[in-house]
């Protein structure tokens, strides 16, 4: 297992279209292994192919509280076939380190997806689940949290991001 860098917007691979995975195999399950460290050593709730540059349909979850047991969830090839609802919850991500922004999001989501041992599984999910499933699926179609924010917040965070990103590659 290894941790993997994690993309910061602008980088122009997070806007890349995630390709479906075609055989789950020892290669795509190491993958998901480093996509999971990766998660937690962040630490995150959430981690999509594309933000470790790897432009597949993939993604990890894991939202349970710091003092309970793990619970991670392996999506591949993820669909969502409903929404339901309407929420609005503040929403960070690992590609916009220390921003918070409100997004609105359905309320609740059924989502059709492979595990790692390639079966398909079905999952019903509300609250976070339910955000982090929308949020890291966004994340497959080159879909940022940027996108879903007002136009004002959209410029300051590009500008925000943009700034740092100069700032970063300063020796
Ligand atoms: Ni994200």
């Amino acid at each position: 297992m290894a941790i993997r860098t994690i993309l910061r917007y602008p980088d122009k691979r997070l806007r890349v279209k995630a390709e479906p995975v075609s055989e789950i195999n020892d290669e795509i399950r190491a993958l998901c292994d480093d996509m999971a460290e990766t998660m937690y050593a962040a630490p995150g709730v959430g981690l999509a192919a594309p933000q470790i540059g790897v432009a597949k349909r993939i993604f990890v979850i894991d939202v349970a509280e710091n003092d309970k047991p793990s619970e991670l969830r392996t999506f591949i090839n993820p669909e969502i076939v409903t929404r339901v609802g309407e929420t609005v919850w503040e929403e960070g991500c690992l590609s916009f380190p220390g921003i918070h922004e409100e997004v609105e999001r359905a309320a609740k989501v059924t989502v059709r997806a492979q595990g790692l041992d390639g079966k398909p599984f079905e999952l019903e999910a509300e609250g976070l689940l339910a955000i982090a499933v929308q949020h890291e699926y966004d994340h497959l179609d080159g879909t940022l949290m940027v996108d879903r924010v007002s136009l004002l917040k959209r410029r300051f965070i590009d500008r925000e991001m943009r700034r740092r990103a100069v700032s970063d590659a300063r020796p």
